[in-house]
């Protein structure tokens, strides 16, 4: 069987070195036992070689975002290389957060499906694998939620090739993000939007390629929710945000992927 992946977005949660390396050492001795779990932790950027250090071979790092500039006057910004020299293996691209849409406070900031587009041609040009995030902000009763995702996956794809490809795909229902666990997504309509992903990334690939590509969800998923999701939503992980802050949290939901792997 194939690993399945459980990725950390610490977001802005963790901020110091002592902690974050309190966490990845905790998790990087429990991770060994869960052999058919691909652990990865996407910490703040100034600390993804402290967790890359901490984290030895047995978990991944990726960094939470990336810019689609390379090496030049780009003041301010984070390049694919950048993250990869300092340890990362992963990049999240495309998180809500990072979305023009999303950010209220700062309606002209933000990243483009466009944008989204070149960062990922960027971290695959650097050796980095990508975790695309896509996901509506509202479901709507007549389905167009379905066209957001397809728009979303569509767009960012448009100019990556199949050879090479390190990719999976996040889905992050933005009303489903940082809520309590019950507000999670429900399993089946998970399921269904889990077959709709797969039938769009075999329309942009093939289904040779679309079915290697892990979908994984992200939303409120924690030690409560994750049996259900996992049983029967038909995800190959999660993306798990404040329960991966806590390494007790974080590890319920590694052993039940883990236990339900073997
Ligand atoms: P949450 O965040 O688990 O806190 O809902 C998930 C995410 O935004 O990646």
């Amino acid at each position: 069987m194939k690993k399945r992946i459980v990725a950390g977005n610490w977001k802005l949660y963790i901020t110091d070195s002592t902690r974050a390396k309190k966490i990845t050492s905790t998790l990087k001795r429990a991770a060994k036992s869960y052999s058919g779990v691909s652990v990865v932790l996407m910490p703040a950027a100034p600390l993804i070689s402290t967790v890359s250090a901490a984290a030895g071979t047995g978990i991944s790092v990726g960094s939470q975002t990336l810019s689609g500039f390379g090496e030049g006057a780009y003041t301010g910004y984070l390049s694919a290389e950048s993250v990869r020299n300092a340890g990362a293996t992963w990049t999240l691209i495309g998180h809500s957060e990072q979305r023009a849409r999303e950010i209220e406070q700062m309606p002209a900031a933000g990243i483009t499906d466009d944008m989204a587009a070149q960062q990922i041609h960027a971290a695959h040009a650097a050796g980095l694998s990508v975790m695309l995030c896509v996901g509506e902000v509202e479901r709507d009763p007549q389905g167009a939620h379905f066209g957001t995702i397809a728009t979303q996956l569509t767009s960012a794809l448009k100019d990556v090739t199949k050879s090479g490809l390190k990719l999976a795909i996040a889905y992050e229902p933005v009303w489903a993000i940082g809520k309590s666990s019950s507000e999670a997504m429900k399993p089946a309509d998970l399921e269904e939007m889990v077959i709709f992903i797969r039938k769009t990334l075999t329309d942009i690939f093939d289904r040779s390629v679309a079915v290697k590509i892990p979908i994984l969800y992200g939303g409120s998923v924690d030690g409560t929710n994750v049996h259900d999701l996992l049983a029967q939503g038909g995800v190959a992980g999660f993306l798990v945000g404040r329960a991966s802050t806590d390494a007790a949290s974080f590890l319920e939901i590694i052993r039940a992927v883990g236990q339900q792997s073997r």
